[in-house]
Protein backbone atom coordinates (compact mmCIF):
# COMPACT_ATOMS: atom_id res chain seq x y z
CA UNK A 1 0.00 0.00 0.00
CA UNK A 2 1.61 3.87 -0.61
CA UNK A 3 0.79 6.45 1.85
CA UNK A 4 1.64 9.93 0.83
CA UNK A 5 2.32 12.17 4.00
CA UNK A 6 3.90 15.04 5.32
CA UNK A 7 8.07 14.02 5.33
CA UNK A 8 10.07 14.47 8.83
CA UNK A 9 13.60 14.39 9.46
CA UNK A 10 13.90 10.75 9.42
CA UNK A 11 12.90 10.98 6.42
CA UNK A 12 15.91 13.08 5.07
CA UNK A 13 18.42 10.57 4.14
CA UNK A 14 16.04 8.94 1.48
CA UNK A 15 14.61 12.43 0.15
CA UNK A 16 18.21 12.75 -1.08
CA UNK A 17 18.45 9.53 -1.89
CA UNK A 18 15.62 9.93 -4.61
CA UNK A 19 17.23 13.13 -5.58
CA UNK A 20 21.03 12.04 -6.17
CA UNK A 21 19.40 9.55 -8.56
CA UNK A 22 17.78 12.59 -10.77
CA UNK A 23 20.90 14.50 -10.45
CA UNK A 24 23.27 11.91 -11.79
CA UNK A 25 20.95 10.28 -14.33
CA UNK A 26 18.55 12.94 -15.69
CA UNK A 27 18.29 16.48 -16.68
CA UNK A 28 15.46 17.26 -14.36
CA UNK A 29 17.56 18.88 -12.07
CA UNK A 30 19.94 21.27 -13.04
CA UNK A 31 21.82 20.34 -10.17
CA UNK A 32 24.86 18.37 -11.55
CA UNK A 33 26.84 17.62 -8.57
CA UNK A 34 25.05 14.82 -5.54
CA UNK A 35 23.70 16.50 -2.40
CA UNK A 36 24.93 14.81 1.08
CA UNK A 37 22.27 14.77 3.99
CA UNK A 38 24.02 17.36 5.66
CA UNK A 39 23.71 20.04 2.89
CA UNK A 40 20.23 19.43 2.36
CA UNK A 41 19.54 19.97 6.38
CA UNK A 42 19.41 23.64 5.35
CA UNK A 43 16.75 23.11 2.72
CA UNK A 44 14.64 20.88 5.25
CA UNK A 45 14.85 23.71 7.30
CA UNK A 46 13.20 25.95 5.11
CA UNK A 47 10.31 24.56 4.72
CA UNK A 48 7.56 23.76 7.26
CA UNK A 49 3.70 24.36 7.42
CA UNK A 50 3.31 27.19 4.92
CA UNK A 51 6.34 25.67 2.63
CA UNK A 52 5.33 21.99 2.77
CA UNK A 53 7.40 18.30 2.25
CA UNK A 54 5.51 15.38 1.53
CA UNK A 55 6.50 12.07 0.73
CA UNK A 56 5.15 9.03 -0.49
CA UNK A 57 6.35 5.42 1.67
CA UNK A 58 5.10 1.93 0.27
CA UNK A 59 6.25 -1.50 2.07
CA UNK A 60 9.86 -0.97 0.68
CA UNK A 61 10.45 2.61 2.22
CA UNK A 62 9.89 5.93 0.80
CA UNK A 63 10.11 5.94 -3.10
CA UNK A 64 8.86 9.64 -3.96
CA UNK A 65 8.66 12.97 -2.65
CA UNK A 66 7.35 16.81 -3.39
CA UNK A 67 7.99 20.11 -1.94
CA UNK A 68 6.85 23.78 -1.93
CA UNK A 69 8.97 26.06 -1.55
CA UNK A 70 9.40 29.79 -1.17
CA UNK A 71 9.81 31.21 -4.85
CA UNK A 72 11.71 34.57 -3.48
CA UNK A 73 13.04 35.84 0.00
CA UNK A 74 11.28 39.48 -0.82
CA UNK A 75 8.39 39.37 1.05
CA UNK A 76 5.83 40.80 -1.46
CA UNK A 77 6.45 37.02 -3.26
CA UNK A 78 5.41 34.75 0.31
CA UNK A 79 2.57 33.23 -1.17
CA UNK A 80 4.32 31.94 -4.26
CA UNK A 81 5.46 28.48 -4.04
CA UNK A 82 7.84 26.45 -6.23
CA UNK A 83 6.99 22.61 -6.90
CA UNK A 84 9.51 20.40 -7.15
CA UNK A 85 8.81 16.24 -7.57
CA UNK A 86 10.82 13.21 -7.96
CA UNK A 87 9.84 9.31 -7.82
CA UNK A 88 12.75 6.77 -7.35
CA UNK A 89 13.50 5.52 -10.96
CA UNK A 90 12.34 2.21 -10.64
CA UNK A 91 8.79 3.23 -9.17
CA UNK A 92 8.32 5.71 -11.92
CA UNK A 93 5.03 5.16 -14.39
CA UNK A 94 3.06 3.75 -11.75
CA UNK A 95 1.03 6.65 -10.46
CA UNK A 96 3.14 7.84 -7.61
CA UNK A 97 3.83 11.43 -9.08
CA UNK A 98 0.24 11.68 -9.52
CA UNK A 99 -0.08 10.59 -5.87
CA UNK A 100 2.69 12.99 -4.74
CA UNK A 101 1.29 16.02 -6.84
CA UNK A 102 -2.22 16.23 -5.81
CA UNK A 103 -1.12 15.78 -1.84
CA UNK A 104 1.43 18.61 -2.22
CA UNK A 105 -0.88 21.11 -3.82
CA UNK A 106 -3.55 20.70 -1.42
CA UNK A 107 -0.78 21.14 1.46
CA UNK A 108 -0.10 24.11 -0.30
CA UNK A 109 -3.89 25.24 -0.69
CA UNK A 110 -4.34 24.64 3.25
CA UNK A 111 -1.10 26.53 3.82
CA UNK A 112 -2.34 29.41 1.97
CA UNK A 113 -0.45 29.44 -0.54
CA UNK A 114 -1.51 31.82 -3.76
CA UNK A 115 -0.07 30.28 -6.53
CA UNK A 116 2.69 28.06 -7.67
CA UNK A 117 5.10 27.52 -9.84
CA UNK A 118 6.85 24.81 -12.13
CA UNK A 119 10.52 25.04 -14.13
CA UNK A 120 10.19 21.67 -16.08
CA UNK A 121 13.21 21.32 -18.89
CA UNK A 122 11.62 20.92 -22.34
CA UNK A 123 11.42 17.35 -23.21
CA UNK A 124 9.94 16.05 -19.91
CA UNK A 125 6.30 15.38 -21.29
CA UNK A 126 5.35 13.06 -18.05
CA UNK A 127 6.10 16.31 -16.06
CA UNK A 128 4.26 18.80 -18.42
CA UNK A 129 1.36 16.73 -18.76
CA UNK A 130 0.88 15.95 -14.76
CA UNK A 131 1.22 19.61 -14.35
CA UNK A 132 -1.48 19.77 -16.78
CA UNK A 133 -3.95 17.36 -15.42
CA UNK A 134 -3.81 19.18 -12.01
CA UNK A 135 -4.15 22.82 -13.02
CA UNK A 136 -1.21 23.96 -14.25
CA UNK A 137 -1.06 26.52 -17.43
CA UNK A 138 2.12 27.02 -19.77
CA UNK A 139 3.27 30.61 -19.08
CA UNK A 140 6.88 30.89 -20.98
CA UNK A 141 9.84 29.17 -22.32
CA UNK A 142 13.25 30.14 -21.01
CA UNK A 143 15.53 29.11 -24.23
CA UNK A 144 18.94 27.76 -23.35
CA UNK A 145 19.27 28.32 -19.79
CA UNK A 146 21.33 25.13 -18.52
CA UNK A 147 23.97 23.42 -19.70
CA UNK A 148 23.97 19.25 -18.66
CA UNK A 149 25.79 16.17 -20.14
CA UNK A 150 26.64 18.29 -23.13
CA UNK A 151 23.47 19.62 -24.25
CA UNK A 152 21.95 23.26 -23.96
CA UNK A 153 18.33 22.87 -22.13
CA UNK A 154 15.50 24.81 -22.50
CA UNK A 155 12.78 25.13 -19.22
CA UNK A 156 8.80 25.13 -19.77
CA UNK A 157 7.67 27.28 -17.45
CA UNK A 158 4.19 26.82 -15.60
CA UNK A 159 1.73 27.99 -13.28
CA UNK A 160 -1.24 27.08 -10.98
CA UNK A 161 -3.11 30.09 -9.41
CA UNK A 162 -5.35 28.39 -6.79
CA UNK A 163 -9.47 28.87 -6.94
C1 LIG B 1 7.93 13.15 -13.53
C2 LIG B 1 7.62 12.17 -12.42
C3 LIG B 1 7.58 12.90 -11.07
C4 LIG B 1 6.25 11.54 -12.69
O1 LIG B 1 5.96 10.61 -11.70
P1 LIG B 1 5.47 9.13 -12.11
O2 LIG B 1 5.15 8.42 -10.85
O3 LIG B 1 6.49 8.53 -12.99
O4 LIG B 1 4.16 9.50 -12.96
P2 LIG B 1 2.70 8.85 -12.89
O5 LIG B 1 2.81 7.36 -13.01
O6 LIG B 1 1.98 9.40 -11.71
O7 LIG B 1 2.09 9.41 -14.25
C5 LIG B 1 2.04 10.79 -14.51
C6 LIG B 1 1.31 11.04 -15.78
O8 LIG B 1 2.06 10.51 -16.89
C7 LIG B 1 1.27 9.54 -17.59
N1 LIG B 1 2.13 8.41 -17.94
C8 LIG B 1 2.54 7.43 -17.13
N2 LIG B 1 3.33 6.58 -17.81
C9 LIG B 1 3.44 7.07 -19.06
C10 LIG B 1 4.16 6.66 -20.22
N3 LIG B 1 4.92 5.57 -20.24
N4 LIG B 1 4.04 7.43 -21.32
C11 LIG B 1 3.27 8.52 -21.33
N5 LIG B 1 2.59 8.97 -20.25
C12 LIG B 1 2.68 8.25 -19.14
C13 LIG B 1 0.22 9.10 -16.61
O9 LIG B 1 -0.95 8.68 -17.29
C14 LIG B 1 -0.03 10.36 -15.84
O10 LIG B 1 -0.87 11.21 -16.59
P3 LIG B 1 -2.19 11.83 -15.94
O11 LIG B 1 -1.71 12.73 -14.84
O12 LIG B 1 -2.81 12.57 -17.06
O13 LIG B 1 -2.97 10.66 -15.44
C15 LIG B 1 8.66 11.01 -12.34
O14 LIG B 1 8.67 10.31 -13.56
C16 LIG B 1 10.05 11.47 -12.02
O15 LIG B 1 10.41 11.56 -10.85
N6 LIG B 1 10.87 11.75 -13.05
C17 LIG B 1 12.24 12.18 -12.87
C18 LIG B 1 12.30 13.50 -12.14
C19 LIG B 1 11.39 14.53 -12.77
O16 LIG B 1 11.27 14.62 -13.98
N7 LIG B 1 10.78 15.33 -11.89
C20 LIG B 1 9.93 16.44 -12.30
C21 LIG B 1 10.76 17.67 -12.39
S1 LIG B 1 9.77 19.05 -12.98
Amino acid sequence: MLTVRRATGRDLASITDIYNEAIVKTVATFDTEPKTVVEQEAWFANHGSKYPIVVAESEGGIVGWASLSRWSDRCAYSGTAEISLYVRENCQRKGIGKRLIEAILEEGRKAGLHTVVARIVAGNDISVRLHESTGFHHIGVMREVGRKFGKVLDVYLMQKIYD
